[in-house]
């Protein structure tokens, strides 16, 4: 029988099945058979697709149609799969109407997601925003909808920024959420009269040569004397290094467990981990021996859902009054930065006044191993951390000792990533340094280490669900 479109306007001519999975519906081959004639839906044709639920659209009884989709009560998401309709019955309302079918079976409540593909002529994200979903990610011509609130689709983006353990701070998508939490701290600086938030206390605090926060816009000019003189402009971060909030909501999202409630940060600085920590909702401490920088964060923070708290206090000393269901941590790196409280000079045992990187290196483990001893079982440690160079240019190497520290105080070195970082400043500096055969560093490391049993990560921690 040929179908043609208008016949489905014959009432009762058009029929949804919902199957709770292809393979054992009996519609397992008229489903590939489409898939494959489809071409877009090809891996409808797939066991390993099958396997998932269906609505199966039967025009005068003759399948014509289908569309899949996975039902994930661990993750708690609902997600669209592949979809096709004959093309001599399509019509956009019938392909609506069999969304519509699965939407109806999501009796759970769950947020729905899909990934339009460019290629489909009717799977599109315009189609989709009318029934009601959003985007909220855009990759190579693929939208990534979700039909619910747009947390829902939070932890699926932050995986899609990073995927691999070379995170990119200088992507378009990690942009805009940087630029998201900035503008949230500079607004709690801004009403709480802390200038310069996100360095707050610490504004001219780079003691290095190069990177990327000893940049000083500046220009010469003749004045009305007819002299050359050097105008003094922007200078970025204030010649501080500034914790990337990006990279702080990342740790906290997939090293959090789905349970936890507290983060403690040892050698604590910058306000960007306790501002994204407190405005989760969650506790967070951070040990800071500075005053200066304890009374900024502590103000920045205060209107925060959670409570986010900086105690002035030695961090190789500091034990936190509950144990941490994550540890975060960016101490100084040796000697790249001066730390100064209000009285204008380093407070006794603060980390980069010491003389010797040996005596810097034992004071900051020592801190360390308090935080691992007070850390739950089956948890993370997470730093991120940098390695500076020797007066004569040689590296410490404590970036490799932070990991054999981990290891040889019983946790597991779970993950090692490369946060890269603009290579504005340090093309300039190649040109210099090149010369010496030093190549100028443009990442950090941040060294994901696991305190426990490693088998049990999968269920202590919040599913990602399909990306
Ligand atoms: C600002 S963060 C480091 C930022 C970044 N990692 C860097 O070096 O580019 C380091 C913080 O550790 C604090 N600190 C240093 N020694 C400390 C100690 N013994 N106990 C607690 N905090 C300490 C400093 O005051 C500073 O605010």
């Amino acid at each position: 029988m040929t179908l043609t479109t208008d016949m489905f306007k014959n009432e009762g001519a058009i029929e949804f099945e919902n199957v709770a999975s292809v393979i054992g519906s009996g519609y397992e081959n008229d489903v590939a058979v489409l898939a494959i004639e489809d071409k877009i839906a090809y891996r409808a044709a797939r066991k390993n697709m099958q396997i998932h639920s269906a609505i199966i659209l039967k025009v005068m009884g003759v399948v014509s149609g289908f569309f899949t989709y996975q039902i994930n009560h661990d993750a708690r998401e609902f997600c669209l799969l592949q979809s096709t309709i004959r093309p001599e019955v399509f019509d956009f309302d019938l392909y609506k109407a069999m969304v519509q079918k699965i939407i109806e079976n999501n009796t759970y409540g769950y947020p729905m997601f899909i990934t339009t593909n460019p290629k489909s002529k009717f799977e599109t994200p315009k189609l989709f925003e009318s029934i009601g979903f959003t985007t909220y990610l855009e990759m190579s011509g693929y939208a990534y909808m979700v039909y619910g609130d747009m947390g829902d689709a939070r932890l699926k983006y932050l995986a899609h920024i990073t995927m691999c353990n070379v995170w990119n701070s200088i992507s378009g998508k990690w942009l805009k959420v940087k630029r998201e939490w900035n503008e949230k701290i500079e607004a709690a600086g801004a009403k709480h009269n802390i200038p310069n938030p996100k360095f707050a206390s610490r504004d001219g605090c780079w003691q290095g040569t190069n990177g990327y926060s000893n940049v000083v816009l500046g220009s010469h000019e003749i004045n009305e004397d007819g002299e050359v003189v050097h105008k003094v402009g922007k200078s970025f971060n204030g010649n501080a290094s500034v914790l990337d909030p990006v990279a702080c909501e990342v740790i906290l999202r997939f090293f959090m467990p789905t349970d936890g409630s507290f983060v403690y940060n040892p050698f604590g600085g910058g306000v960007q981990m306790g501002f994204v920590t407190g405005d989760y909702g969650y506790k967070y401490i951070s040990s800071e021996i500075r005053q200066n920088q304890c009374d900024a964060n502590n103000a920045i923070c205060q209107d925060l859902k959670g409570s986010a708290k900086w105690i002035k206090s030695d961090s190789s000393e500091y034990v936190p009054d509950e144990r941490p269901d994550l540890v975060f941590t960016c101490p100084p790196y040796y000697k790249v930065e001066e730390y100064l409280d209000y009285d204008g000079n380093p407070p006794e045992g603060e980390l980069n006044s010491f003389p010797t990187y040996q005596e810097f290196r034992d004071t900051l483990f020592k801190g360390y191993k308090k935080a691992i001893d007070a850390l739950k079982d089956d948890s993370f440690f997470v730093v991120m951390t940098g390695d500076s160079r020797d007066k004569n240019g040689a590296y410490y190497c404590c970036e490799s000792e932070h990991e054999l520290f981990f290891r040889d105080n019983g946790l597991h070195v779970y993950n090692k990533i490369v946060y890269l970082e603009c290579e504005f400043t340090r093309l300039a500096h190649a040109k210099k340094t090149l010369n010496y055969r030093k190549f100028p560093k443009r990442e950090q490391k941040i060294i994901v280490a696991y305190k426990g049993d490693m088998s049990k990560i999968k269920d202590r921690f919040p599913t990602v669900g399909r990306l």
